[in-house]
């Protein structure tokens, strides 16, 4: 389906990174450390799975890789650019020319048709919605089985709601996919069409791919997976 690929990604290097949060009853009145990751690289174009226990830091991880999230130290790269020393706006011009995400919990507009939902991110950028781009849309949300001829997604399921954050992360075919358990509302055969867009355009495109998963459909086709414990990553 894609036959316009990208510029490759470039390499990810993490040193010395550590996220912490505000004081809880946990902590006993401390900031807690949701991360503290001493090194992480990876190679432009590679696709590694992320998995670990509820509340070790997954989601953090993606949001903190990707620029969501500041930490309170360390340097995350990706090519030439530690993305924690950018100021807000500069970081926020960066994920959106270079980041798809998926997020865990959707973050779709309700109001909004799954159309519109999935062409969001050109909209944001002021780019004119040619046909073309209205038929790549149209094209993923076949693909994903998305309901695409609805008013808006209000009302559809979550499963349905997650295919739609799946199109959405891949119209500007972005040169990084995060996807934060993004079969986690699906059954097995929508989850298969799923697996298999997210690392077909990945490797049609030559973009990186992160993805947190508990599911073994899509860990049995990685082929290296990341193990985070209390914000801390496990010897592979
Ligand atoms: N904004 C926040 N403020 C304070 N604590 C937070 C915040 N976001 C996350 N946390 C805490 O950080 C820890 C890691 O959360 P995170 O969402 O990254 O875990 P996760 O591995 O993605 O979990 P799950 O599998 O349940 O999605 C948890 O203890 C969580 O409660
Ligand atoms: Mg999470």
């Amino acid at each position: 389906m894609d036959t316009q690929v990208a510029q490759r990604t470039g390499a990810l290097r993490v040193e010395g990174l550590k996220l912490t949060y505000g004081a809880t009853k946990r902590s006993g009145g401390e900031r807690f450390t949701v991360l503290d990751i001493d090194r992480m690289e990876i190679e432009p174009g590679a696709i590694v799975g992320i998995t670990g226990p509820s509340g070790s830091g997954k989601t953090s991880l993606l949001y903190t890789l990707t620029g969501i999230e500041k930490p309170e130290r360390g340097m995350i790269r990706w090519a030439d650019t530690d993305i924690t020393k950018l100021s807000e706006r500069a970081r926020d011009r960066w994920r959106r020319r270079d980041v798809g995400f998926v997020f865990q919990d959707f973050h779709l507009i309700p109001m909004m048709s799954p159309l519109m939902n999935v062409l969001l991110p050109r909209t944001f950028e002021g780019f004119r919605i040619g046909a073309a781009m209205r038929k790549r849309a149209l094209d993923l949300l076949e693909t994903v089985k998305a309901p695409a001829a609805r008013a808006t997604v209000a009302t559809m399921s979550r499963g349905e709601q997650q295919r739609v954050g799946i199109a959405r992360a891949l119209i500007n075919r972005p040169r990084i996919i995060a996807a934060d358990e993004p079969t986690a509302s699906l059954d097995a055969d929508a989850g298969r069409i799923v697996i298999d867009l997210l690392l077909s355009q990945a490797q049609a495109t030559g973009a990186t791919l992160l993805v947190v998963t508990h599911d073994p459909a899509f860990l049995a086709r990685l082929k290296r997976v990341y193990h985070l414990r209390g914000g801390k990553l496990l010897p592979s």
